[in-house]
């Protein structure tokens, strides 16, 4: 008979991958950090006093411990952006999704496996408005002696894109829930934290891409801003996009980078100009009627030996209303669909969901105008609860939610038509259920209730495939000819076209309590959230672990 270790020994010798998996530690202390932005200083919430917060490096199969210790007067969790928390939802850190807050004083050890997964993902805080200062890029490398399926770039490099205001974050917020009306909007875009010279402040940085000619980068650009999607130019220079929320994709060249809220894009960049300085641009979008903050973000790719005082080449954004350019890079994107990396897209479907997505008007005597604006998914908005879901659900603890989410909408109209005469939605905790390992379809639908807009729209623990997307309605006779299930992009966050819809699908083999939402925050806010909860499976690796013994109380 052959020994447990002369298997081990064996098995190790011809996957040595599977015995370098490694305990990554890392410390985060959420601290106040007095900092100066747009020549005015204000305290912020940080992780370690870094804005933007570390970067958190593993490779993949590695096993991350993060303890997260909170030494400011605000409840704190962390999200895992995009990390698939195979079982491990206690770790993914949404607040009363999966976890209780952690208080003031207290800490918590953020236990999870990186599996399956490698690329450029982030991790924010996932209570009220506290993500707009406390964030940071993931990066998971393959694991050792696993190439890229791409030309091995000289050096990389973490682009974080963020959203500055000038006043409190927190106080935005509860001022916009206080009165009923919409949120200011931020007064900069920033670049690794500086907003560049556009910024009408003589003294704010800007962050400098410094290039050695003929060499190739590795560009991990993640859009961490709050409720903006955004362009991202880097003038007289294409990109290769290879790889989108953790995911390789065939390589797609361009020279503009759409990102909402969430999503992340890994590209190389070759630096094959002549030596010089060149703009970095930073710009938002936004085709419809609601307001942003139209400052461009500025930095610089700089090649070395660039004399002083070099003009810097500069480049034209894109319209802010450039629907266009999304569409062009969103139908681009295609998952590399490889032997190595293939595409499983679910062919056979169980759930096929249709979700109406928006926003409405909910009466509100203290309120400015007597009424609040609200956002919905099937015209529910989504009550936050005090008991975390998942503990509600792993402890059967009943009146926390219903699990009744109406799988369609129970009043179809015409969505992106005119609206219908009532705007009120209904309130309620409602999660959709699904058996473990159930395929599911679902077409989100943007409505043009009040105004339509796009809508960058993330799903926690798993990825799903992007099959489909268009304009107007979706006609559930002839759109799904069209869809791409062969090398459809696979993703955490998708935007939803505007007046448009988009189809996407996933197999729920991660049981758990998994929140869905628009990754806009205002959105977030307003209520256009909802959650899938995911039974146990029957086989041995297929249930949620128990809770660890320190997730935090309520
Ligand atoms: Cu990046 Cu639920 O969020």
């Amino acid at each position: 008979m052959v020994s447990w270790v002369q298997t081990l020994l064996f098995m190790s010798a011809l996957f040595p991958v599977l015995v370098e998996c490694k305990i990554r530690h890392y410390n985060f202390t959420v601290v106040l950090k007095n900092t100066t932005r747009l020549c005015a200083t204000k305290p912020i919430v940080t992780v370690n006093g870094q804005f933007p917060g570390p970067t958190l490096y593993a490779r993949e199969g590695d096993n991350v411990l993060a303890r997260v210790t909170n030494h400011v007067q605000h409840n704190v969790t962390i999200h895992w952006h995009g990390v698939r928390q195979l079982r491990t939802g206690w770790s993914d850190g949404p607040a009363y999704i999966t976890q209780c807050p952690i208080q003031p004083g207290q800490n918590f050890l953020y236990n999870f496996t990186v599996t399956g997964q490698r690329g450029t993902l982030l991790w924010h805080a996932h209570i009220s408005w506290l993500r707009s200062t406390m964030h940071g890029a993931i990066v998971i490398l393959p694991k050792k002696g696993v190439p890229y399926p791409f030309p091995k770039p000289y050096k990389e490099k973490v682009i974080i894109l963020g959203e500055w205001w000038k006043a409190d974050t927190e106080a935005v917020v509860n001022q916009a829930m206080q009165t009923g009306l919409a949120p200011n909007v931020s007064d900069a875009h920033t670049i690794n934290g500086h907003a560049g010279p556009l910024a009408n402040c003589s003294s704010e940085g800007a962050y400098t891409l410094h290039v050695e000619t003929g060499k190739t980068y590795l560009l991990r650009v993640v859009n961490a801003a709050v409720n903006e999607e955004l362009f991202f130019k880097i003038a007289g220079h294409n990109l290769t996009v290879v790889e989108v929320d953790a995911v390789y994709t065939k390589p797609y060249k361009t020279d503009t980078l759409f990102l909402g809220p969430g999503q992340t894009t890994t590209s190389l960049l070759t630096a094959d100009q002549g030596i010089g300085k060149y703009l970095i641009a930073v710009s938002p979008f936004m085709d419809t009627i609601v307001a942003v903050d139209n400052l461009t973000a500025v930095g610089f790719l700089r090649y070395n030996h660039t004399l002083a005082f070099t003009p810097t080449t500069l480049t034209s954004i894109p319209p802010v209303n450039a629907t266009s350019v999304t569409e062009v890079f969103s139908k681009s994107l295609r998952s590399l669909n490889s032997k190595e990396y293939p595409a499983n897209v679910p062919l056979t479907i169980d759930h096929s969901l249709f979700f109406t997505i928006g926003i409405g008007i909910n009466p509100c005597a203290t309120c400015v105008n007597g009424s609040r604006a609200v956002a919905a998914i099937n015209n529910v908005t989504f009550d936050m609860p005090t008991t975390a879901l998942l503990q509600a659900h792993y402890y059967g603890i009943s009146g926390v939610f219903t699990d009744d989410f109406p799988a369609k909408p129970l009043i179809p109209f015409n969505y992106t038509g005119t609206p219908p005469s009532s705007l009120q939605t209904m309130n309620g905790t409602r999660v959709y259920r699904l058996a473990y390992n159930s395929t599911v379809q679902l077409i989100i639908q943007g409505n043009s209730i009040i105004a339509p807009e796009s809508h960058p729209t993330h799903l926690h623990g798993f990825n799903f495939f992007a099959v489909g997307r268009g304009v107007g309605n979706f006609d559930p006779e002839k759109d799904p000819l069209k869809f791409n299930l062969v090398d459809p992009v696979e993703r955490n966050t998708i935007s939803v076209p505007t007046a448009g819809w988009t189809a996407i699908r996933f197999r729920a083999d991660n049981p758990g309590v998994w929140f869905f939402h628009c990754h806009l925050e205002v959105h977030t806010t307003w209520g256009l959230k909802m959650a899938f909860l995911v039974e146990n499976g029957k086989g041995p690796n297929e249930s949620l672990i128990p809770p660890p013994s320190d997730l935090p109380q309520c």
